[in-house]
């Protein structure tokens, strides 16, 4: 599937700057060693496979070749904005695939897309900086298009595309709607209204949750979330807490 991405894949850049990489060890270093070199805000890395590919708190990312989009652009937020680029990513990625009818889709707070609990796509933002001048940002998305987890370490956990439709999808068709998304949602990045779309996608609110923070385990109710995206967690005890980074788990009792 991917792996014939580039037959018809400047159709879908549409004159947008990008690099295709049959195999890389992470997108997100060559996208960061583009945007030194001056890569243009929208610029795109795209690998078929990734060898060490990296997910939030520095954990691995499997691209096998011809399974998941693998991709990472480089972008020009302003500093205010910067918390809001995974809620971009996250977003960006529901509302394209929204309309193929997946079942059971939303996002897990900050930016994990779920489809019926597993994953269908991880975000991750990171930014790059001369001293304390922030020279951009890497906006990288995975996306599994065709996996089959059964049996493998990530059965229960994750799932592409293909097994939340129960047919094949074309990966350029899904890229081309992503990068469509990310353009129009650019435009919402700082404000308000990107805060509000990406909070009706949760799946988190409302619900009990134990997080893990860099600090430790907070347990508790999953309140709501700010305009930076933090999430507001009511704790066990009564006490409040805003937490800016962490996973959560959702707990049955
Ligand atoms: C997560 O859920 O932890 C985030 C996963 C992000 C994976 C993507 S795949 C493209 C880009 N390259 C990487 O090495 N990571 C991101």
């Amino acid at each position: 599937m991917t792996a014939h991405l580039p037959d018809g894949l400047a159709a879908v850049m549409a004159g947008r700057p990008y690099r295709w990489y049959p195999s890389l060890p992470s997108t997100m270093d060559e996208a960061r060693a583009w945007l030194r070199e001056g890569a243009p805000h929208g610029a795109v890395i795209l690998a078929d496979e990734q060898t060490a590919g990296r997910g939030r708190l520095n954990r691995p990312w499997q691209t096998p070749p011809g399974s998941a989009l693998a991709l990472s652009m480089v972008l020009r937020p302003h500093l205010s904005a910067l918390t809001h680029l995974p809620l971009l990513g996250a977003l960006a990625v529901a509302e394209s695939v929204a309309p193929l009818g997946v079942p059971g889709l939303g996002i897990k707070w900050p930016n994990d897309v779920l489809v019926g609990g597993l994953k269908l796509s991880g975000v991750l933002a990171e930014s790059e900086w001369d001293g304390a001048t922030l020279r951009g940002a890497v906006l990288g998305i995975g996306l599994n298009l065709s996996q089959d987890f059964t049996g493998s370490d990530l059965d229960g956990v994750a799932v592409s595309l293909r097994g939340a439709l129960g047919r094949p999808v074309d990966g350029l068709t899904v890229l081309g709607a992503l990068l469509t998304q990310l353009d129009a949602l650019w435009a919402l990045v700082g404000s308000a209204a990107l805060v509000r779309a990406w909070r009706a996608r949760l799946i988190t609110l409302g619900q009990r949750v134990t997080v893990s923070t860099p600090a430790g385990d907070l347990m508790g109710m999953a309140e709501d979330v700010d305009a930076d995206g933090a999430l507001w967690l009511r704790a066990d005890d009564g006490t409040r807490h805003r937490v800016i980074a962490g996973d959560v788990r959702l707990r049955l009792a």
